[in-house]
């Protein structure tokens, strides 16, 4: 996605070797235009393929997740981190290790919004080591709902989370792929 890629270019700042910071228009800040535009984006690369929902995980996946569940008319669920009080009744869940803060939480959805006939599709803006992802890919399974693949904003194809995906037989569609961040220059794939 080119216009996904200038404005990395012009707005990502690289934070490290591993990690890019995109607060200006996706992770704290929001462009509203742009976002759109992904969620257009990501729900084109599945239209044919019967979404009954989107499932993405609480904060920065939301904005995203929305956008294309927009466009393909389903409701979106999102992942609540740290089992709310208010979650009550059957629940699935999972633990998420976070690399980046090193921290294990747990993330739960009610079973009232993922039921076995839906077909889940899975939207984060980040990937990673996957951890998120595969999170949720649990929690779809627990719902024995049909998981339709994942849509990624930007994926770090330096690390090995998609990789690990798709050897699952997981279609993981990444709107960009960052190749390196090595001595602060961003290349894509
Ligand atoms: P993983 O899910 O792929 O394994 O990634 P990891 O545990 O390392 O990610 C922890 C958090 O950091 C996630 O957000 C993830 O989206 C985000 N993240 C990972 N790598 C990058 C990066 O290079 N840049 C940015 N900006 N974010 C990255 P989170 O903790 O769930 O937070 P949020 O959704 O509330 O923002
Ligand atoms: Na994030
Ligand atoms: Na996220």
């Amino acid at each position: 996605m080119e216009l996904l890629k200038q404005k990395i270019r012009e707005h990502g700042i690289v934070v490290s070797d591993t990690v890019l910071k995109v607060d200006s228009f996706l992770n704290h800040q929001l462009d509203p235009e742009l976002i759109l535009e992904i969620g257009k984006e990501i729900a084109n690369r599945f239209k044919n393929d019967g979404v009954t929902k989107v499932l993405t995980i609480e904060a920065s996946g939301i904005a995203v997740a929305l956008a294309a569940a927009m466009e393909l008319k389903v409701p979106v669920v999102f992942a609540k981190k740290n089992k709310p009080s208010t979650l009550q009744g059957q629940i699935y869940s999972a633990l998420v290790h976070s690399f980046t803060k090193n921290e294990d939480v747990t993330i739960s959805v009610s079973a009232n919004y993922l039921k076995p006939s839906d077909r889940v599709l899975i939207i984060d803006d980040f990937l990673a080591m996957g951890a998120a992802s595969k999170g949720l890919v649990e929690i779809v399974r627990q719902s024995k709902a049909r998981l339709v693949g994942i849509g990624i904003v930007i994926e770090k194809g330096f690390q090995s989370g998609g990789q690990e995906l798709r050897n699952q037989g997981i279609r993981v569609e990444s709107l960009v792929t960052v190749k390196s961040l090595a001595s602060g220059q961003i290349e894509f794939c």
